[in-house]
């Protein structure tokens, strides 16, 4: 990247909470593959074309090893410290790359599959009712984030999982300050440690003691054919806790804002259920909350939208940049609940794909259809463009949405 004069700092400020920030546009236009500064002063790439971020994610000469100099974090790391045995984040197969990454991925996929997610919608639903039929009995307002967003998720994950939800608490606020970009390194290390120390406990209980359960099963499988050791089993738990439950909270919070404030919409929903899923989609594109946590290393040279990102260097995927390519999506800053946005690259794209799509689309589905149905003059008490949007944060989202009815 030695050819580069300027290398604008990224991530990049949101002048809109509901749109992505305003650079995206100019360089998808003019240097959709352009170098950017991160947070530790190193350069990378900014991905900003559907196609190329589609490509790229595919392709097998990048890699999403945390440990390699070169890749690119979205906030001050202490890189010394990645390789430490103590921090299985690194060991999770988020950060893993095939061969390792293929085990690993296998060994839990069977948990997500559109059967078992079918399987789970029963409960979800369950789940759900009791949120509701407890914010009716509270009358409101109330804050839909505290009452409906986050449990929903939590519960769901802590049960798959034989987390317990008792301790959600504890493992929600590690969340928050791993995610959070402005948490010091401080700070994020002793939440990384607390959250370890904790699944570690839990994972050894279940060595010791195999429930029925994801984990418990896991580890039961893992006993009789080893593919994992004790570490990885912890990232693992880790990754799926994390993931589990904050992307998805924030999804349900920004989806409930977008409908509320696009009334025809949401009679339109209301009336035909069946549209629920493709307008599901188009949240997903238009929100993008997972922005830019795709990030990579190139292994090798890879020449690609006139430029060569050599060996050695970092990139970054920018899904909401992607998702919002006017060559792909006509008109991308409408949400339109019609389009087909299936194509869209909010669940990434590739091996790391994400694991829990068909699940997170489950919970969305069955939140938006019985929130909307069971509490239909649900009304937001303050004007969406006062609400607190978690600007500095790895994944968007909104941290409370005042509602009342
Ligand atoms: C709306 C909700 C969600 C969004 C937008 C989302 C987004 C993403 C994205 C963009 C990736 C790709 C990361 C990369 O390529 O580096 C990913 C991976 C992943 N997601 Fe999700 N996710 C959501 C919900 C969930 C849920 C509910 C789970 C359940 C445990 C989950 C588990 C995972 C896992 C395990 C991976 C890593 C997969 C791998 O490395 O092979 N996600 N997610």
């Amino acid at each position: 990247m030695t050819d580069v004069a300027t290398a604008p700092p990224f991530p990049m400020a949101r002048e809109c909470p509901m749109h992505p920030p305003a650079e995206y546009a100019s360089l998808r236009a003019e240097r959709p593959i352009a170098p950017v500064t991160m947070p530790d002063g190193q350069r990378a790439w900014l991905v900003t074309k559907h196609k190329y971020a589609r490509a790229l994610l595919a392709d097998p000469r990048v890699s999403s090893n945390r440990t390699h100099p070169a890749f690119p974090f979205l906030t001050e790391v202490d890189r010394a410290s990645l390789t430490r045995d103590d921090r299985p984040f690194t060991r999770s197969m988020l950060a893993q790359d095939p061969p390792v990454h293929t085990t690993h991925r296998r060994a839990v996929i069977t948990e997500f599959s559109v059967r078992k997610v079918q399987a789970m919608r029963p409960r979800i639903q369950q789940i759900v009712d009791e949120c509701v039929n407890a914010m009716l009995a509270d009358g409101g307002p109330l804050d839909l984030v505290q009452a409906l967003s986050l449990p929903v998720p939590s519960l769901v994950i802590c049960e798959l999982l034989g987390v317990p939800y008792a301790d959600r608490e504890a493992f929600q606020r590690w969340t928050r300050v791993l995610v959070t970009r402005s948490s010091t390194t401080q700070e994020r290390t002793a939440a990384s440690d607390r959250l370890t120390e904790y699944l570690d406990k839990l994972v050894s209980a279940k060595e010791a003691a195999p429930t029925d359960d994801l984990l418990g099963r896991l580890i039961a499988k893992n006993a009789q054919t080893p593919t994992m050791d004790h570490t990885e089993l912890v990232a693992m738990a880790t990754l799926l806790l994390i993931a589990g439950h904050e992307t998805t909270a924030n999804m349900i919070s920004l989806g409930v804002v977008a409908l509320l404030e696009r009334p025809d919409e949401l009679t339109e929903l209301r009336d035909s259920p069946g549209i629920l899923p493709q307008a599901i989609e188009e949240m997903l594109r238009y929100f993008s909350i997972v922005d830019a946590i795709t990030a990579r290393v190139a292994l090798a040279d890879i020449e690609i939208g006139g430029v060569t990102i050599r060996a050695g260097e970092g990139l970054v995927v920018a899904v909401n940049a992607a998702n919002w390519d006017d060559e792909v999506f006509a008109e991308p800053q409408r949400l339109d609940i019609h389009r087909s946005a299936r194509h869209h690259v909010a669940f990434g794209f590739g091996v790391h794909q994400c694991l829990g799509q068909n699940l997170a689309r489950a919970e969305l589905e069955i939140v938006f259809e019985t929130l909307f149905r069971r509490i239909p003059g649900l009304r937001l008490t303050v004007p969406a463009a006062d609400l607190p949007y978690k600007d500095d944060a790895n994944t968007y989202g909104v941290h409370e949405v005042p509602v009342t009815w």
